[in-house]
């Protein structure tokens, strides 16, 4: 960025909404070539019979003009743990090198979300949240090739560096350089502001917003017949839940499965299983509707853990045994604790929700080693984005997955809160946020 050459303010534009209709794109287009020309004025105030936009140049030096666009979004902000999320305006900086800039489509109401609400997992706060989006590419950032402007994409919140020690053996899930700048940029720092504070990105996708900037690696083009709110459900529950049964646990077919929470996530570890042609697939949870709902995505038998011991259950179920895979998709060191005793003798333990911070679950050392049992973690499905994200869209497209049913409840960003609550009443299948 070049320094200004007084005290005057930076010049900016504004622009309070940028979209991909002509009147707006005409806009960033004049923006541009004024630019260029290196001229300064104040160009327009243009009305488009909806959105008001603004476009201005104050005095200065055209090289100043390097400070670029800052977009004007609408955006969904957690400013303090435990508070509502405020919808508020934010200001969002043009894509830097190897990031895009994309108009959000749909957003996934995910309890990951929930857990930073709540403090039960820690992030750089304020933040906006949203790790399930789909949307479109509208610009991109010097350098980018992986992907270009009008192209739908599905919004990975693990954008891979390709270059780190996990990346390279072949678990761009786990990149350590995404880990290491967490809900910033790869560069560390960050594209949304307000008032001068910084305000972090979860996952490096922040899609609880009208637009998002996004590293490169982290969006996945997809055809643009795939809707927007499926799209999403990829983005985040989908390849979690059924990347869990397939890539993780790697189910045999035949076997049996037992899965404790049928949520979101959960319904999609059904649809795994019944994707790798398990036997048995036992849907454990403590409300009826999920469960009956389950039944509906491949489950071949419920239990209602409110009123039984979910690991007598699954083990009566399964002649005495135990099952063969279980599967914890709450977030809680007791349910990890039930996956982990209702396993069969030589049972995969896979765990994927993510308890509160802290929260430890009670094995028996002695049965582990007896029973050869296996207990592993699971994060984003083991999978790889931008290979196995097109592998779902696939699996949906050909019949196989069945994402039509899974998204139940459509919401405004405006309604978000309110999303919130219906998950929190157990409200049955996935809500999305649609963006204009
Ligand atoms: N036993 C069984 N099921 C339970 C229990 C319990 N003790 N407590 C809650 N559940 C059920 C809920 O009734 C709900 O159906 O777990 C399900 C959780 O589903 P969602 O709230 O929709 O959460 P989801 O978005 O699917 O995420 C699940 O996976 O990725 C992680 O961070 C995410 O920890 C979260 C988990
Ligand atoms: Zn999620």
């Amino acid at each position: 960025m070049t320094t200004p050459h007084s005290d005057t303010p930076p010049p900016r534009i504004l622009l309070a909404k940028l979209g991909l209709d002509g009147h707006d794109r005409g806009v960033k287009v004049i923006a541009r070539a004024l630019r260029d020309a290196g001229m300064a004025v104040l160009f327009g105030v243009f009305y488009n019979g909806g959105d008001l936009l603004l476009a201005w140049w104050s005095l200065g030096c055209c090289a100043c003009f390097e400070e670029g666009f800052v977009l004007k979004v609408k955006a969904a902000v957690l400013w303090e743990v435990g508070q509502p999320l405020d919808i508020c305006e934010v200001d969002l900086d043009e894509p830097k090198a190897g990031e895009v800039l994309v108009k959000v489509g749909s957003a996934g109401i995910c309890r990951s979300d929930r857990h930073f609400m709540h403090g039960d997992a820690p992030i750089a706060i304020p933040v906006v949240l949203g790790h399930e989006g789909a949307g479109t590419v509208v610009q991109t950032g010097p350098g980018v090739t992986l992907a270009e402007e009008g192209d739908r994409v599905i919004l990975s919140f693990v954008p891979a560096c390709g270059r780190c020690r996990s990346c390279l053996e072949g678990h761009s899930n786990l990149c350590d350089l995404h880990g290491a700048t967490g809900a910033n940029m790869l560069d560390g720092t960050t594209r949304l502001h307000a008032d001068g504070t910084d305000i972090h990105h979860m996952g490096k996708v922040a899609c609880f917003a009208e637009y998002a900037v996004i590293p490169e690696t982290g969006v996945v083009p997809v055809g643009n017949d795939l809707p927007l709110d499926k799209a999403a459900m990829i983005g985040c529950s989908v390849t979690t839940g059924v990347g869990a049964a397939l890539y993780s646990a790697e189910i045999k077919a035949g076997s049996t499965v037992a899965v404790i929470g049928c949520g979101g996530v959960g319904l999609n570890v059904i649809m795994g299983a019944a994707l790798a042609n398990a036997g048995q697939i036992i849907a454990v949870d403590i409300r009826e509707a999920q469960l009956e709902f389950a039944m509906r995505f491949g489950a071949t038998h419920m239990v209602n853990a409110a009123d039984q011991d979910p690991v007598r259950q699954v083990r009566e179920l399964t002649g005495g045994r135990g099952a063969d895979y279980t599967f914890e998709v709450f977030g809680s060191g007791d349910t990890t604790k039930a996956a982990y005793d209702m396993a069969a003798k030589r049972g995969i333990v896979t765990v994927v929700g993510i308890a509160p911070w802290g929260q430890e679950a009670a094995i028996n050392a002695v049965d582990l080693v007896r029973n050869e049992k296996t207990l592993r973690g699971s994060y984003y499905g083991s999978a790889r984005s931008r290979t196995d994200m097109p592998v779902m869209v696939d699996l949906y497209q050909s019949g196989k997955l069945n994402l039509d049913d899974l998204v139940v409840r459509h919401y405004t960003l405006d309604q978000i809160n309110e999303a919130y609550a219906d998950l929190d009443n157990g409200e049955i299948g996935r809500g999305a946020i649609m963006f204009d």
